[in-house]
């Protein structure tokens, strides 16, 4: 198999990251295409008590095991399978559990701070940056993380306000100029889906007529 194509997408939170990578992926073979989501790369806590694992800053780059995210990323870029791990946000930590993932043609990596540290940004070869207005994405947000993620309203705007907001300001926004692609509104932007979709489509069909 030759190296695999990496596409990375970024943008705040609630911008509709994920919900893009789904989209994509839904697009395309299942044995063309793995998601790696860069949430399940956020450090290992179960060694801290549910009370200390709520104070920890989730929105600095210090938040996500860095090193391991890369090692999997060069491991799948080798070929080579990965067991990729599993974040719980309800418990603020990693499950024992991992998911075998198979090395595919095209990876897609999402997440809050991707183009922000080097080494990963210059690991891919499209970058796209998911560019939602921030008075949506919270409202996005609120609804999530109540419904999937075991969060009270209070919780959800006590965090954005005293950390989220400033952190994306500092360290989310700035790394938009790395982009590619900027796709505005995220998750139901069709027209920007399908022309990634025909692109990934077109570098599937080109990488398997050279196997
Ligand atoms: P992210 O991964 O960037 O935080 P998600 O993809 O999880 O964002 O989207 C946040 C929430 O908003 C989800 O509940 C998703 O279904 C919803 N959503 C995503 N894109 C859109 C959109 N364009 N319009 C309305 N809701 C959306
Ligand atoms: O999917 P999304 O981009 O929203 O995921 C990133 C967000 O998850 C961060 O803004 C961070 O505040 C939040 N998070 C959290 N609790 C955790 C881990 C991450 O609220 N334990
Ligand atoms: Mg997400």
């Amino acid at each position: 198999m030759s190296r695999p194509i990496i596409i990375g997408i970024a943008g705040g939170t609630g911008s509709g990251k994920s919900t893009v990578a789904q989209e994509i992926y839904n697009s395309l073979p299942e044995e063309s295409i793995a998601v790696i989501e860069q949430d399940n790369y956020y450090k290992d806590q179960s060694h801290l008590s549910f009370e200390e694992r709520i104070k920890t800053n989730y929105d600095h780059p210090d938040a996500f095991d860095t090193a391991l995210l890369l090692e999997h990323l060069k491991k799948l870029s080798m070929g080579e399978a990965i067991d990729k791990p599993i974040y719980d946000f309800s418990n603020h930590t990693r499950k024992k559990e991992t998911v075998r993932v198979e090395p595919r043609d095209i990876i897609v990596l999402e997440g809050i701070m991707i183009l922000v540290e080097p080494e990963i940004r210059n690991m891919l070869d499209i970058k796209i940056f998911v560019d939602t207005d921030a008075d949506v994405r919270i409202i996005r947000r609120i609804k999530r993380d109540i419904k999937e993620r075991g969060r009270t309203l209070d919780s959800v705007i006590d965090q954005y306000i005293n950390v989220v907001r400033p952190m994306h300001l500092q360290f989310v926004e700035p790394t938009k100029r790395y982009a590619d692609i900027i796709i505005p509104e995220g998750g139901y932007n069709k027209v920007a889906i399908d022309i990634m979709i025909a692109k990934v489509n077109e570098i599937v069909r080109r990488k398997q007529g050279l196997k």
